[in-house]
């Protein structure tokens, strides 16, 4: 196929651009010696338009409501598939087979402890320290107790190692900072249980009561975690990118991005969805009010949950919640007044132009904070667990990035709207 090119006319000069083409979705006009050949650079605020990497990771097409994780259908995955399956496919190319998934899991069961002086670091937080500060200072740690496999991923079963370990690890943190926020004895992983039964054990089994594992339960996170696990050029995952392209570390770069997961524009969402429902039911169902509030313009106020820089016709990976959401409750017996608040809102807001003219439809956020109370888990815990099930994402994206050999330290330029150049004036003639 012949190469095709852009033309960009300036001062009458016309200068050509090479057309790269993906294999599925848009095409890009790579622009990276535009500075040089013009003087001028690109502004794209937001990075609404701007490809900064190439990646063969995950495909999402946000008009027409689609994700694949390496080609496979998201709803495919959340249907059929446990998130450690998923973590593979993500970190490799292609599913496990039995052997390949066994040994990914045997190394989770393997590396699931963390060392028993990273537990002093819990004891000297204060008592209400957010958990995701707890969980990227934890994690950014875990470089100094495991220095060695952190920098080069290569080897591919020296990577298995080093993820495996950060995705068991990370899941443990989880729960222990969980039991010291309550001062309970902590509950260390074990051996017969698998990634979301641990993980669920550790967080609610007591020595005075224990837990009952529902498979309803698993189930539900399973799909969670996986409907999480990627979501290619994000804020947090872009900041793993940046991050990492400097030369640093994984465990570091993994902290950075649990960082910028933290913001209530991304990953925050879930909690503030939470919320903003709860103020919707004690502000006796004053829906208007909020709607009101969303669409005007000198009010900061969003109706979070809504809305996706992407998706444009609805979000896939809400869909696949919204039904999780009514079969867990369900099961649990739960009935959630959150719940009948958060689909009136959902009516509402669906039959209101203003919405509906910008393409605000629910996003993966808007109900799985929902799913997340009915198993327990505490409202300022909502984006960690977010930040588990992103994490095999921001690992394939950090390998993929450091095994790129045009990669480049990312650098953006800035467009100057400062002071033009000034003479100094000494100290006592000002
Ligand atoms: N409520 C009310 N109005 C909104 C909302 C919202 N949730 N989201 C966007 N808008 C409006 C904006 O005011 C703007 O209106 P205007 O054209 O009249 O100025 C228009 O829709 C476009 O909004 P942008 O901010 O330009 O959209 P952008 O793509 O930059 O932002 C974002 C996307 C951050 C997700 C935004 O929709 C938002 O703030 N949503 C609420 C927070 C949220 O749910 N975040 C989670 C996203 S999913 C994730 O990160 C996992």
């Amino acid at each position: 196929m012949s190469k095709k090119y852009a033309e960009l006319t300036l001062d009458g000069v016309t200068h050509s651009y090479p057309i790269i083409q993906s294999t599925q979705g848009e095409n890009a006009i790579d622009i990276s010696t535009l500075l040089r050949d013009t003087g001028h650079i690109t502004l794209d605020r937001g990075y609404v338009n701007t490809g900064s990497c190439t990646s063969a990771i995950t495909y999402l097409d946000g008009k027409e409501g689609i994700l694949n994780y390496r080609g496979y259908a998201i709803d495919d995955l959340a249907e059929n598939c446990s998130f450690v399956e998923v973590a593979y496919l993500l970190l490799h190319d292609d599913l496990p087979n039995l052997e390949q998934l066994n040994d990914f899991r045997e190394l989770m069961s393997t590396y699931a402890l963390i060392h028993e002086d990273m537990i002093h670091f819990f004891d000297h937080f204060p008592p209400n320290a957010s958990p995701m500060s707890i969980l990227s200072t934890m994690v950014n740690s875990l470089h100094n107790f495991y220095p060695e496999m952190s920098t080069h991923p290569e080897p591919f079963e020296s990577f298995d190692n080093v993820t495996t370990r950060l995705l068991a690890k990370v899941r443990t943190i989880a729960a222990f900072s969980y039991k010291k926020s309550l001062g309970h004895p902590l509950i260390y992983p074990r051996y017969d249980l698998n990634y979301c039964e641990n993980f669920l054990n550790m967080m609610f089994d007591k020595p005075t009561k224990p837990y009952t594992i529902l498979p309803e339960v698993v189930s539900a996170l399973n799909k969670l975690l996986i409907l999480h696990a990627d979501h290619e050029q994000n804020c947090s995952t872009s900041t793993v990118r940046l991050v990492g392209s400097a030369g640093v570390n994984l465990y570091a770069s993994i902290a950075a991005g649990i960082n910028a997961l933290w913001g209530p524009l991304h990953g925050g969402a879930a909690q503030a969805v939470v919320e903003m429902l709860e103020g919707i039911y004690a502000d006796d169902m004053d829906f208007e009010k909020y709607i009101r509030k969303a669409k005007d313009s000198n009010d900061g106020f969003r109706l979070t949950g809504f809305g996706h820089r992407v998706y444009k016709t609805f979000d896939p990976r809400a869909t696949i919640i919204k039904k999780a959401c009514d079969e867990t409750l369900a099961a649990l017996n739960v009935d959630d007044p959150l719940l009948d608040i958060a689909k009136e809102l959902e009516d509402r807001v669906r039959s209101d132009d203003y919405f509906v003219s910008r393409n605000l439809y629910p996003n993966v956020d808007f109900y799985s904070g929902i799913i997340y109370r009915a198993m327990g888990i505490p409202t300022d815990m909502f984006t960690v667990m977010f930040a588990l099930g992103r994490l095999p994402g921001w690992i394939a994206h950090w390998r993929e990035m450091n095994s790129d050999e045009e990669r480049r330290i990312g650098r953006p330029r800035q467009l100057y709207i400062g002071y033009p150049a000034k003479k100094y004036i000494p100290l006592d003639e000002r």
